[in-house]
């Protein structure tokens, strides 16, 4: 077989961003972060005004069109960079208060739309590999292979929250707990695409996986389909 799809769905901080990578990289394929999208959209809402106390969706909604979204490639860093505008926000995008807002702007369908549309430009040729929440089961329900990854919220929570320190962010580790708990819960009740399982994705949980273990497990999977 030729290039092909990979989709990598899961709830927040499984690890599948750092499998997706390794994996794009291993195969020469593209990899492609849906979060950031979302996160970029959300920064952009916070940036104007249109989120909290005096929330303005419809103006976040007119902006949409002018809301200009980009990969740029990184070779220092060996990643690409989400930028925003014209301008790189791959540090912004990352911060607590964006995770704080990031799923209630996933639930609103125009926003989903537009992304979803990039998003299946942007796997026109495969070679790719996908992670989000709805890209087994939305973006590219035909992707020859699909991992849904699990963990527990407390294996997750504690991931998050040592990335957030090491980026020098002051949070405690109930905070990012609790966040992560809510995000999980927006995101599988939300009624546009929420995240579940597609019946033909393979499952890991990798509460007690160490990431070489998840690797080759992941790695071998995607080899028996190429
Ligand atoms: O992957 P990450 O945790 O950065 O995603 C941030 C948020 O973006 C998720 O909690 C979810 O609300 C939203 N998201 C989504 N669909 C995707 C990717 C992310 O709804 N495909």
């Amino acid at each position: 077989m030729g290039k092909i799809t990979i989709a990598i769905d899961g709830y927040s901080s499984t690890g599948k961003s750092t499998i997706a990578k390794k994996l794009a990289n291993a195969l020469n394929y593209i990899y492609v972060d849906t979060g950031a999208m979302y996160r970029a959209v959300t920064l952009h809402a916070l940036n104007n005004n249109y989120l909290g106390s005096e929330e303005d969706i419809p103006s976040l909604i007119a902006d949409l069109p002018k809301i200009d979204l980009n990969f740029v490639p990184n070779p220092a860093l060996e990643m690409s960079e989400m930028f925003l505008n014209g301008k790189n926000v791959e540090r912004e995008i990352r911060a607590m208060e964006v995770s704080r807002h990031v799923s209630k702007v996933a639930t609103i369908p125009e926003v989903r739309h537009k992304l979803v549309e990039m998003q299946q430009q942007m796997g026109m040729d495969k070679g790719l590999v996908m992670d989000g929440r709805d890209i087994g089961t939305v973006v590219f329900p035909d992707a020859e292979l699909k991992i849904y990854m699990t963990a527990s919220p407390k294996a997750r929570a504690t991931r998050r929250y040592k990335e957030l320190l090491d980026r020098g962010e002051i949070v405690s580790y109930e905070e990012v707990l609790e966040n992560v708990q809510k995000r999980d819960f927006i995101d599988s009740t939300r009624e546009v695409s929420p995240l579940r399982k597609a019946d033909d994705a393979i499952e890991f949980d990798n509460s007690d996986m160490g990431l070489e273990e998840q690797f080759e497990r992941v790695y071998a999977s995607a080899k028996r389909v190429i």
